[in-house]
């Protein structure tokens, strides 16, 4: 073992002079630059759960990063965006209840002024391309448009918000520090809403367990019966895991004379589309009640009493739902209970107790 010497060369005064004011040098320029440097930002990852199908958002266009997800979820509960300071978007969308509106058929929002539609969750929203029950936009980005600019939701204008934020010192280093071009303006809040929305993944409920060969999966009979159920009498319409093709049907419901919301033919402008309304996922459906688009029932038995007895026809009732034998779905009492058992397979604790999506 070689014992430990220094052979080196000694450094003469000359050198030594140049070595400090060489190190003095180092220190000033990386010290200065520490206060123009923006923070560190790190890109996250999306990731796709394995039984799931391909993501549709262009996460090229905007890539969520650490600083763009936080401003995100900062702007989604701020009530600044709502012309009387209290209405944020957490506000009708609660994490508790899978982010929608617990125990309101419609919900309310500036002066309570009440909607015509119930609140859908907020889970999984880069999977899909079209959005609200009638489709009204079909890019993520632009959504927050309409309910800031609903007279009975937020109640603001996009100028009236951006310029609530321009005066804000904390916000305008914050867009600075998540964007490259860090400027306040719409475009950069509408990506990082997004960058906050498409990171909201539920997919670990005791289904996807299940579906993936996880530990924590194994499901009881009923369970499994129900599980069976479905994927024979409701899978056509709810279909992959999750549970809605994306498409605009009518499950024939009667229509509501108070409201005479005709969904989908509000946008296309047809009588084709004539009450028809997105298909809903059913993700974590057992905390989600009220259900259907004006959320007209309150409990998941009423909405299979109403597949088994109250199916209206009309001229755009889906033809998976009109029989020879009648309409709407046939369920026996053992097959209903299946489908409760079913449901609440489908509820994800991890997504709804995920504190990179609360409020505090
Ligand atoms: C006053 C309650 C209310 C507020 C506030 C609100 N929402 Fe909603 N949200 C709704 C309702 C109701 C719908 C369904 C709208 C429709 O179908 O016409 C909806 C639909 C959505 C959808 C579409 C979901 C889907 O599956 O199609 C997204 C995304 C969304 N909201 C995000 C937001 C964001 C972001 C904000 C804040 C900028 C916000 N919401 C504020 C009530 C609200
Ligand atoms: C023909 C397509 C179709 C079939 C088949 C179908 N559904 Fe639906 N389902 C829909 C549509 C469309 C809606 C939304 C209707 C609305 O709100 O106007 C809906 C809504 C629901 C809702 C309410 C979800 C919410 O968040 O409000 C539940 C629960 C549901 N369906 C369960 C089932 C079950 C269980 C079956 C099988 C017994 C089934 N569906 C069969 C199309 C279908």
């Amino acid at each position: 073992m070689g014992s430990l010497s220094f052979s080196g060369p000694v450094l003469n005064l000359k050198q030594m002079k140049y070595l400090f004011w060489v190190l003095l040098l180092v220190c000033l320029v990386s010290c200065n630059n520490e206060e123009y440097l923006p923070l560190e930002n790190t890109l996250l990852t999306v990731e796709v759960p394995e039984n799931f199908p391909d993501l549709v958002y262009d996460i090229e266009a905007n890539p969520p990063t650490q600083l763009g997800f936080e401003l995100g979820k900062k702007l989604f509960y701020d009530g600044k965006l709502s012309s009387n300071g209290f209405i944020s978007c957490g506000f009708c969308h609660e994490q508790n209840f899978a982010f929608t509106h617990h125990g309101h058929q419609f919900s309310h929002g500036v002066d309570d002024l009440e909607g015509t539609r119930n609140t859908p969750t907020i889970s999984n929203m880069a999977f899909f391309n079209e959005f609200a029950w009638d489709g009204a936009t079909s890019h993520l980005d632009l959504f927050p448009i309409i309910p800031i600019t609903n007279e009975v939701e937020m109640g603001e204008t996009m100028t009236g918000v951006i310029n609530k934020l321009i005066a804000d010192s904390e916000y305008q280093q914050q867009f600075e520090n998540a964007f490259e071009e860090g400027g306040v303006n719409a475009e950069n809040f509408l990506k990082a809403l997004s960058q906050f929305m498409v990171m909201m993944i539920s997919s670990n409920s005791k289904y996807d367990k299940f579906v993936r060969n996880e530990e924590g999966g194994e499901l009881t009979e009923v369970e499994a019966y129900g599980l069976t159920v479905f994927q024979q009498k409701c899978a056509t319409c709810h279909a992959t895991d999750l549970f809605t093709d994306g498409s605009f049907r009518n499950n024939g419901l009667p229509p509501n004379p108070q409201l005479n919301d005709v969904g989908r033919a509000e946008v296309s402008g047809s009588v084709n589309d004539n009450y028809k309304f997105k298909v809903p996922s059913l993700r974590n459906v057992a905390l989600t009640a009220p259900y259907m688009h004006d959320g007209r029932f309150g409990s998941l038995e009423s909405v299979l009493n109403f597949y088994t007895n109250g199916v209206v026809d009309s001229e755009t009732l889906d033809d998976s739902l009109r029989k020879d034998d009648g309409l709407g779905i046939a369920l026996s009492d053992r097959e209903k209970e299946g489908l409760l058992a079913f449901f609440e397979l489908l509820t994800d604790e991890t997504f709804i107790n995920d504190e990179r999506f609360s409020e505090y």
